[in-house]
């Protein structure tokens, strides 16, 4: 058994309490991960404010690296030493989406753990869940095998968590959900943490235009390092007629990185004829988006989702690890701050604010 501390959600709204925690040994098909660095998403600060109500009481935390501790009976893929990143995206394997090229919509209960599975990890009062299947924001994580890809080595910790939930989503919307091809016109509303990997991952695609759009000065100033070939910034002008204005009547491809009905409307109506909106952002349950219908027959337009960056992990995170260190993807200007595990409430409020693009915990 291995005791560490977390930061534990137990009421929904509410902030984090930081508690000493214990992990049961890893099971079968199960690993023991120290936890290296740990990055504050917008998708846990939304479970704080109970935008959405996850089972309590509950690690957050899905963005994270470290290095293979222990493994259970029957891992082979990985063994103590080995440096890895999470994702949420537990696959099986063998269901009708893994083994059709889409893991990332596995929902398999066998390799994850429910509410009423007997829980990975035990305080004095009780059983706590894992954030993601994950539960970063702790010194240690247990989890399936298939929550992890091995890295290599020589791959900093600290910008490889990023990764694993803001790069996978980011960069995987524009080449795995829409497949950007080269010299499209691209605009992404919302420059935060998942948005500034939209941005770097048209740039990558070989977008020609990558217009940013943002209601902060400092973000819009953070998108051109992205690759962002224009600003808008919405706080001062419609970002729907202004895109249209750029690009002489809207873009190919669109993409909400925020998490609104309005912006994910606005995603649609920049778009000129046949070009598709892909929403990133997490909307909250029970809102609806509105369009205008005629534009679906008439202009042919598309509005999609996309989740965790349909990524397939395991392929996906070493070759971006890949650019990473060839110097074609930026990491290092994504984390804007770095902080201990006692200060991920200030994080968060540093994230509601908008004065971060990414904060990341890193653990000693
Ligand atoms: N689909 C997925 O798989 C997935 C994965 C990770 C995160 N998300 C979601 O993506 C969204 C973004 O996450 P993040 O971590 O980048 O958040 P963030 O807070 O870092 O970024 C949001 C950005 O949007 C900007 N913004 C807010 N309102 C705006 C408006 N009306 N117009 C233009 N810009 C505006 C903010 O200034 C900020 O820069 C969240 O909803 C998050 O939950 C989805
Ligand atoms: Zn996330
Ligand atoms: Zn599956």
């Amino acid at each position: 058994m291995v005791t560490a501390r977390a930061a534990i959600l137990r009421e929904c709204p509410g902030s984090l309490k930081i508690e000493d925690v214990d992990f049961v040994d890893p099971g079968p098909n199960e690993v023991l991960v120290r936890t290296v660095a740990s990055g504050l998403c917008h998708s846990d600060l939304h479970w704080m404010q109970g935008k959405y109500v996850p089972p309590l009481p509950i690690i957050l935390g899905h963005e994270a690296a470290g290095v293979v501790e222990a493994v259970g009976s029957g891992v082979t893929y990985l063994k103590p030493g080995d440096h890895v990143v999470g994702c949420l995206s537990v696959f099986c394997g063998e269901c009708d989406y893994c083994v059709t090229g889409r893991p990332h919509l596995c929902r398999e209960p066998s390799v994850r753990v429910g509410p009423a599975d007997p829980p990975r990890v035990q305080t004095v009062a009780g059983g706590v869940q894992q954030g993601g299947q994950l539960g970063a924001f702790a010194e240690a994580m247990v989890v399936h095998e298939h929550a992890l890809v091995k890295i290599r080595p020589d791959m900093p910790l600290e910008q490889a968590a990023l990764l694993g939930c803001a790069t996978i989503t980011g960069v995987g919307a524009v080449i795995n959900t829409a497949k950007v091809p080269a010299g499209a016109t691209v605009a992404v509303i919302g420059a935060g943490g998942v948005g500034l990997n939209v941005i770097q991952g048209a740039a990558l695609a070989g977008a020609s235009r990558v217009i940013a759009v943002d209601l902060l000065e400092s973000k819009l100033e953070l998108a051109t390092r992205f690759g962002a070939t224009d600003v808008v910034d919405a706080s001062n002008c419609d970002a729907v007629e202004t895109v249209k204005d750029l690009t002489g009547g809207g873009v190919e491809y669109a993409f909400e990185a925020i998490g609104l009905t309005v912006t994910a409307e606005q995603s649609f109506a920049m778009l000129t004829r046949g070009g598709t909106a892909t929403v990133i952002g997490l909307i909250p349950a029970g809102q609806n988006v509105s369009l205008p219908a005629s534009d679906l027959w008439m202009a042919e337009k598309r509005l999609q989702g996309s989740s965790m960056g349909s990524n397939s992990f395991r392929y996906d995170i070493p070759r971006l690890v890949d650019l990473y260190l060839q110097g074609r993807l930026n990491l290092d200007d994504l984390v804007s701050k770095r902080i201990g595990l006692d200060e991920v409430n200030d994080g968060f409020a540093a994230l509601e604010r908008g004065s971060v693009a990414r904060s990341l915990i890193v653990f000693e």
